[in-house]
C-alpha cells in the first residue's frame, strides 16, 4: 500500500470500515478485534448504560484495597532467582494454553472494569473517559498478544531445504524478563509489557511505577486468577533503586521499559557495563510531539484535535501534542478557536463523570509543571493561562515562542506552544523537529497531498497522524512507539513486537 494511494482513496485500498481493521495486520480477523474507539471514550451506544456504570464504579471506590509492600534489596534478588526458576516450566507450555490464560485475564478484566476503573481515578487520577478506555487497551493488549503468540510460537516454522537437511525456526522465551512500568498508563502499559514477555514464554519481574503500585498490584492478583503461574510473574514493588537492582542482576535475560529517555539511558549504561549474557532493551520513552497546521486545514477540527490531544488526560500521555506549528496566514483566528475550545474544558475531580481534565500524577509534577508555566510567562507571549482548583491540578496554557528551539525538553503536562511558520519554510519546520531528537507522535493538518507526502517522506517518527488528533493509539491498529531519543522500537500492540522478546532458535537435521 502506497501512502500517496491511501491520501487519494482511503476507502477503497483500504475498506469501508477503515477506522476498525488495517489491512497489514497479519491476523485473521476472527482472532483478534479491537474494540472500537478504543481510546477516545465512551461510545455512543454506552451513554446510556452510563448511569449503572457510575454507581458500580463508586461503590467499588469505597472497597478500594490498601498500602502494599515495598521490595527489599534481598527479595528483589530473590524474585529474580524464583522467576528464573519459573522460566523453564512457563516457556514448555503449549503456545495455546499461554494464550488461554491471557483470554482469560481479559475476560476478567472486562467483568470487573468498573473495579479498574475506580482504582484508576482513585491512585491515577484518570477521568471516567481516560479510566474507561484505558481498561479497554488493557484488556486489548492481553487478546492481541494472545492472538499473535498462537500464530508466533505455535509450531516452529518450516525452512527451505535446498540441501536436503531439514531446517526448521523457533522462538522461545529468553528467560527472566524485567518490566519497568510508569505511571501514566498504571494498567494498560503494566500489562502490555507483562502479558508480551509472558504470551513469548519469559518469566516475569514486574516493576510498576511507585506512584500506582496497587492497580499493579490488583492486575498481577488478576493474571494468577487468570491462570498464570505464581512462579512465572513476580511482582517487585519500590522505586527506581529496586528497578536498577533488577535490571544489574546478573541473572536477567530482557528489560522492557517505558518511561524517561535519561531511565532508559540509564539501563542501557548499567546492561552494557554487566558481565554475563548480553541483555536487549526495549524501551519506549517520551517525545517533544509535533503538529503541523497550513491555511488549508478545517479550523473546527483543528481545534478540537489539538485540545484533544494537548490537553486530555491532563496532557500527561508520552503521546501528547507539545509543538503547534501554524501557518501565520491563519494562525491568529487558529489560536483564537483553540484557546476558546480549551477554555470549555472542566477542571477537577476525576470522579466526577463530566471532568475533562483530572489532578497531574503528584505534587512534584504540579511544581515542575509551574515553574515551567513561570518561565514561559516571562519568555513567551501567552495565548491562554487559566486557574486550575486547589490540589494537583494544572489549567490548560498556551504560549506561543519565537522558534521552537525554545522548548528544550518534554513538559508533560497540559501546556501547548504554538510557533508560527510561513508556508515556503516548511523545510525549516521540519529540520526543527528533527532537531530535538525525538521521534514518537506527529500530527499534520492539511489538504494538501503533497505537503503530507513530503513530512512523512522526511521525519523519522514513529506513529504520523494525518488530519485527526494524535492520541490514543489502538491496539492491533496503530502500532505504538517511536525512534532515536523516544525509544528502541519495536511497536506495543504491533506484529513485530512479541518477537523481541524472545531468543530463535534453528535447528537442522542431516537426514
Ligand atoms: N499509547 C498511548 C497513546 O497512543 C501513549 O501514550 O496515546
Amino acid at each position: 500500500v502506497h501512502i500517496a494511494d491511501l491520501l487519494r482513496r482511503p476507502a477503497e485500498i483500504i475498506g469501508a470500515d477503515s477506522k476498525a481493521s488495517h489491512p497489514t495486520i497479519p491476523l485473521p480477523a476472527d482472532l483478534y478485534r479491537p474494540q472500537r474507539e478504543n481510546s477516545h471514550g465512551i461510545e455512543f451506544g454506552e451513554r446510556a448504560a452510563l448511569d449503572s456504570l457510575t454507581s458500580a464504579i463508586a461503590a467499588e471506590r469505597k472497597a478500594a484495597p490498601g498500602a502494599v509492600d515495598i521490595a527489599t534489596a534481598e527479595q528483589a534478588s530473590a524474585a529474580v532467582a524464583a522467576a528464573r526458576r519459573g522460566f523453564k516450566a512457563w516457556n514448555d507450555m503449549p503456545a495455546a494454553r499461554r494464550a488461554a490464560i491471557l483470554d482469560k485475564a481479559a475476560d476478567l478484566l472486562e467483568q470487573r472494569r468498573a473495579h479498574f476503573i475506580a482504582l484508576l481515578q482513585s491512585e491515577g487520577g484518570k477521568t471516567l473517559d481516560d479510566a474507561l478506555s484505558e481498561v479497554r487497551e488493557a484488556t486489548d493488549f492481553c487478546r492481541y498478544y494472545a492472538a499473535l503468540g498462537q500464530k508466533l510460537f505455535g509450531e516452529a516454522e518450516a525452512m527451505p531445504g535446498p540441501t536436503g537437511e531439514s531446517n526448521v525456526l523457533a522462538l522461545r522465551g529468553r528467560g527472566a524478563f524485567v518490566a519497568i512500568s510508569p505511571w501514566n498508563f498504571p494498567l494498560a502499559i503494566f500489562l502490555g509489557q507483562v502479558t508480551a514477555a509472558l504470551m513469548a514464554g519469559n518469566a516475569v519481574l514486574a516493576k510498576p511505577a511507585e506512584q500506582t503500585p496497587r492497580i499493579a498490584a490488583e492486575a498481577v492478583a488478576l493474571l494468577y486468577e487468570a491462570g498464570v503461574p505464581a512462579s512465572a510473574l513476580h511482582l517487585v514493588q519500590g522505586d527506581g533503586a529496586i528497578g536498577a537492582l533488577l535490571v544489574g542482576h546478573p541473572a536477567i535475560s530482557g528489560v522492557v521499559f517505558t518511561g524517561s529517555t535519561d531511565v532508559a539511558r540509564s539501563i542501557n549504561r548499567t546492561l552494557a557495563a554487566k558481565d554475563g549474557p548480553i541483555v536487549p532493551l526495549i524501551a519506549e520513552t517520551g517525545g517533544i510531539n509535533a503538529m503541523l497546521v497550513d491555511a488549508t486545514a478545517l479550523p473546527e477540527q483543528v481545534a478540537d484535535d489539538v485540545v484533544t490531544s494537548a490537553f486530555r488526560s491532563a496532557g500527561q500521555r508520552c503521546s501528547a501534542l507539545r509543538l503547534l506549528f501554524v501557518q501565520d496566514d491563519v494562525a491568529d483566528r487558529m489560536i483564537e478557536m483553540i484557546a476558546g475550545a480549551a477554555r470549555e474544558l472542566k477542571i477537577g475531580d476525576p470522579a466526577e463523570p463530566s471532568t475533562h481534565i483530572g489532578p497531574v500524577i503528584d505534587a512534584e509534577a504540579k511544581q515542575r509543571l509551574d515553574a515551567h508555566i513561570a518561565r514561559m510567562k516571562r519568555e513567551a507571549r501567552v495565548h491562554l493561562a487559566g486557574d486550575a482548583p486547589a490540589g494537583n491540578f494544572v489549567a490548560p496554557h498556551i504560549f506561543e515562542l519565537a522558534t521552537a528551539g525554545q522548548l528544550t525538553e518534554e513538559v508533560f503536562g497540559p501546556i501547548l506552544h504554538v510557533v508560527r511558520y510561513r508556508a515556503e519554510r516548511l523545510s525549516e519546520v521540519l529540520a526543527a523537529i528533527e532537531a530535538t531528537g525525538f521521534g514518537l507522535t506527529l500530527g499534520i493538518h492539511s489538504r494538501i497531498d503533497d505537503t503530507i507526502e513530503e513530512v512523512i517522506d522526511r521525519l523519522q517518527v514513529g506513529n504520523i497522524y494525518v488530519n485527526r488528533n494524535m492520541i490514543g493509539a489502538v491496539v492491533g491498529v496503530q502500532p505504538f512507539g517511536g525512534s532515536g531519543l523516544s525509544g528502541t522500537g519495536p511497536k506495543a500492540g504491533g506484529p513485530h513486537y512479541l518477537a523481541r522478546f524472545t531468543t530463535e532458535q534453528t535447528v537442522t537435521i542431516n537426514t
